[in-house]
C-alpha cells in the first residue's frame, strides 16, 4: 500500500459555452444525434486561454486549498497532448507562473489515461523521503487539434484544466493507494493520432521525406476510427476496472465512486453494465464538459470533493482510455 492523500483540487474551465446547436451551425449535425450517440449537450471552449494559463489557474486554487504556497511543491507533473510550446514543458512554465522555485517539473502525455499514470506516478514519488507535495497539473485545449469541418470528431471535445494536490500523509492517515493497473497497446495507434512535424532540414534529400506512420494528411488534426476506439474504450474501462478491485482486494460494492474517462455516455454505461457497477457509483459529467482528455478524471474529482459528496476515508475508482492506445486505473482512499 503506497501512502497518498489528495490535499487540495482545482478547475479551470473556461468561460465559452458552445451548445450542441451552436455545433449544429457550423457542421451538419444535431442536439438530438449528439446527446443519443455520447450524452454530450455543450463543451467549453477556450477564447484563447493557453493550454499553461488554464493550467496554472487551476494549480493555483488546488494549493491553496491545500494550504501551502509554491514554494512547498516538490514535484509538478502536468498531462497534456496539447502543450504550447515543445519546450519548455507546461510543468516548467507553471512553475514559473505559481513560484514553484523547488519543484522539479515534468509533462507525460500518456492521452486521456494522463491523469491515472500521474497519480500511480506520484505514489510512487510519495515514497521517498525527499518527495512531499506533488502538484499534478491536467491541462487541455483540445480544440487546438480540432478540425471544426469533421462532424465525427468536432463535437466531442472540450477544453479545461484540473489539479491535484498529493501529499504524504501522517501514519496514522488511512489515504492511500490501494491498487493502479496501467497498460498500453501501441499496435492500436493509428485508431486515434494528432500529428506533430515532419523532419525538415536543409540537407534532406526529396527522396529521403518519410511516409507518415498512420498515412495522415499533412495537418495535426486529431484522426479517429471512432468504432474501433468506441470497442477498445468499453473493454479497456471494464477490463482495467476489474484488473484493479482484485489486485486491491475489495469488492465493487466498496467503492463509493468510479470516475470514468468522460468520452461517451454510451462507453460509460456498456462499461458499468460490464463490471455489474450500481450506475448510482458512475460518475458521469460529458454532458456538460464533453471529452476534456486528460483533464476529465481530475475535474469529475475536484467536483465531487468541493460539493462535499466524496469523504475521507471513502474509496474511489478512477480509469482511464484513450489514444496510444492506453488505459489504466486506480483505487484509493480519500
Ligand atoms: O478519449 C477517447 C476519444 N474517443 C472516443 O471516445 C470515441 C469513441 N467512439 C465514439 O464515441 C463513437 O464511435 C462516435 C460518437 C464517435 C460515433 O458514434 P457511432 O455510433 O459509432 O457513429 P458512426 O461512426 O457509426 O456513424 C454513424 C453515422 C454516420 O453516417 P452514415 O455513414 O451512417 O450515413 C456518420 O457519418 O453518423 C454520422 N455522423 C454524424 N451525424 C450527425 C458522425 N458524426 C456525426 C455528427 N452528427 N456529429
Amino acid at each position: 500500500m503506497r501512502k497518498i492523500r489528495i490535499t487540495g483540487t482545482g478547475n479551470y474551465l473556461p468561460e465559452l459555452v458552445v451548445t450542441n446547436q451552436m455545433m449544429s451551425e457550423i457542421v451538419e449535425t444535431s442536439d438530438e444525434w449528439i446527446l443519443t450517440r455520447t450524452g454530450i449537450a455543450e463543451r467549453r471552449l477556450s477564447s484563447g486561454e493557453p493550454t499553461w494559463y488554464m493550467g496554472a489557474q487551476a494549480a493555483r486554487l488546488a494549493i491553496s486549498e491545500a494550504g501551502l504556497s509554491g514554494e512547498d511543491i516538490d514535484l509538478i507533473i502536468v498531462t497534456t497532448i496539447t502543450p504550447d510550446y515543445y519546450t519548455p514543458s507546461t510543468a516548467c512554465i507553471i512553475q514559473s507562473e505559481i513560484n514553484a522555485g523547488k519543484a522539479a517539473c515534468f509533462d507525460i502525455n500518456a492521452a486521456c489515461t494522463g491523469f491515472v499514470y500521474a497519480l500511480d506516478m506520484a505514489a510512487r514519488y510519495l515514497m521517498s523521503d525527499d518527495i512531499r507535495h506533488i502538484l499534478i497539473v491536467s491541462t487541455e485545449n483540445i480544440s487546438k487539434i480540432v478540425d471544426y469541418s469533421d462532424r465525427s470528431t468536432c463535437v466531442l471535445f472540450g477544453d479545461g484544466a484540473s489539479a491535484v494536490v498529493c501529499s504524504r500523509p501522517s501514519d496514522q492517515d488511512e489515504s492511500a493507494m490501494l491498487a493502479t493497473v496501467l497498460g498500453s497497446e501501441g499496435q492500436g495507434g493509428q485508431y486515434l493520432y494528432s500529428k506533430a512535424l515532419d523532419v525538415k532540414h536543409p540537407f534532406i534529400k526529396k527522396e529521403q521525406v518519410w511516409p507518415d506512420r498512420f498515412g495522415q494528411q499533412d495537418d495535426h488534426y486529431v484522426n479517429m476510427d471512432g468504432q474501433e476506439v468506441y470497442k477498445f474504450a468499453i473493454r479497456a474501462l471494464s477490463d482495467s476496472v476489474l484488473k484493479v478491485i482484485r489486485k486491491a482486494n475489495v469488492s465493487i460494492d466498496e467503492l463509493r465512486y468510479i470516475i470514468p474517462h468522460q468520452a461517451n455516455s454510451r462507453i460509460v454505461n456498456a462499461a458499468a453494465r460490464r463490471m455489474k457497477a450500481d450506475p448510482q457509483q458512475i460518475i458521469s459529467r460529458m454532458s456538460d464538459f464533453g471529452n476534456t482528455s486528460s483533464a476529465s478524471i481530475p475535474i469529475c474529482l475536484d467536483e465531487l470533493i468541493r460539493s462535499g459528496r466524496l469523504r475521507r476515508g471513502e474509496k474511489v475508482a478512477l480509469c482511464g482510455f484513450g489514444a496510444g492506445l492506453t488505459y489504466g486505473a486506480a483505487i484509493f482512499i480519500y
